[in-house]
C-alpha cells in the first residue's frame, strides 16, 4: 500500500477522523481531571481501537470501497458500547479492600482524629468508604490505584510498622498538596474540604501528634 492510497483513505474518513479526535480530547481530559491510572486508558483505548482498526485493516485488504464515515462510525460506535460493559468484568477494583487496624498514631485529641479521618482517610487508612460508584469501571480502577498509592505512602491505620511517608503529613497539608485536587472535584467528598479554621486547628492538633513531621 502506498502514500496516495493512506491519504485516499484519509479523505474518505474525513468526519470519522474529526469525530475520534474530538472524543480523545474528551476522554483524556475527563482521564486527567479524575487521575486516572495508566491501567486505564490502556484498556479503555484498546478496546475501542482494536476492533476498530481491525475492521478498517480488513476492508482495505478486501479493496472494496467499502471504507465509508458511516460504516466506520457504526463500528466505533459499536466499540465503545460492547467496551462499557466488557470492562466491568476486569478483576482489578473490585476488591474494595479494608484491612484490619493494626495501629494508629497517638492522636493528641479526638478532634485531631476526625478532622483527619474527613480528609485523609478516604486513601490512607484501612477503613475507606468506597461510594457506589467504586464499583463501576473505570472509576473503580480510579479509586483502587489512589487508595493502593495512598496507602503505600503513609496508612495511618498501620501505625504499628514504620510509615516512610508519616513525617510530611503537617507538610502536604500546609502545601495544599493533600488530599489531591482530583478528590474533591465535581462536588465529591465534600467533607474532605477543611475550612481555614479547621485546617489551623487539623494542623495545631498534628503537631501535638508525634511522628507526624520531620522534626
Ligand atoms: C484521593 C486519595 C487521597 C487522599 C484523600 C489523600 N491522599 Fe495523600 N496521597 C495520595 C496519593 C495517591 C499519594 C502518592 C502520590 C502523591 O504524592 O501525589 C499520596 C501521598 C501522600 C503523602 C506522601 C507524600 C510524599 O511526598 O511522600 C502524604 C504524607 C500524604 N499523602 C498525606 C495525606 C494527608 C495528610 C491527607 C489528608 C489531608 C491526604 N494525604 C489525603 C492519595 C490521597
Amino acid at each position: 500500500m502506498n502514500f496516495r492510497r493512506l491519504l485516499d483513505i484519509a479523505q474518505s474518513l474525513k468526519a470519522s477522523l474529526v469525530v475520534v479526535g474530538i472524543l480523545s480530547i474528551a476522554f483524556l481530559i475527563f482521564s486527567l481531571l479524575v487521575g486516572m491510572p495508566p491501567i486505564g486508558y490502556v484498556l479503555i483505548v484498546g478496546f475501542v481501537a482494536v476492533p476498530t482498526l481491525l475492521y478498517v485493516g480488513r476492508s482495505i485488504r478486501a479493496d472494496t470501497n467499502k471504507l465509508t464515515d458511516a460504516r466506520f462510525l457504526l463500528v466505533l460506535c459499536a466499540s465503545i458500547l460492547v467496551m462499557l460493559p466488557v470492562i466491568q468484568a476486569v478483576p482489578y477494583g473490585r476488591a474494595h479492600s479494608n484491612p484490619p487496624i493494626t495501629g494508629e498514631p497517638q492522636w493528641s485529641s479526638p478532634r485531631t482524629r476526625e478532622l483527619m479521618a474527613r480528609a485523609c482517610f478516604g486513601c490512607h487508612s484501612n477503613e475507606v468508604e468506597y461510594p457506589s460508584y467504586a464499583s463501576v469501571a473505570p472509576i473503580s480502577w480510579v479509586v483502587e490505584a489512589h487508595v493502593a498509592e495512598g496507602r503505600e505512602k503513609v496508612n495511618y491505620s498501620e501505625f504499628d510498622q514504620r510509615q516512610r511517608g508519616a513525617d510530611e503529613t503537617i507538610e502536604v497539608i500546609q502545601e495544599g498538596s493533600m488530599p489531591p485536587a482530583y478528590y474533591t472535584r465535581f462536588g465529591r467528598h465534600p467533607e474532605a474540604k477543611l475550612t481555614s479554621a479547621e485546617l489551623q486547628e487539623l494542623i495545631d492538633g498534628l503537631r501535638a501528634t508525634p511522628g507526624l513531621s520531620e522534626d
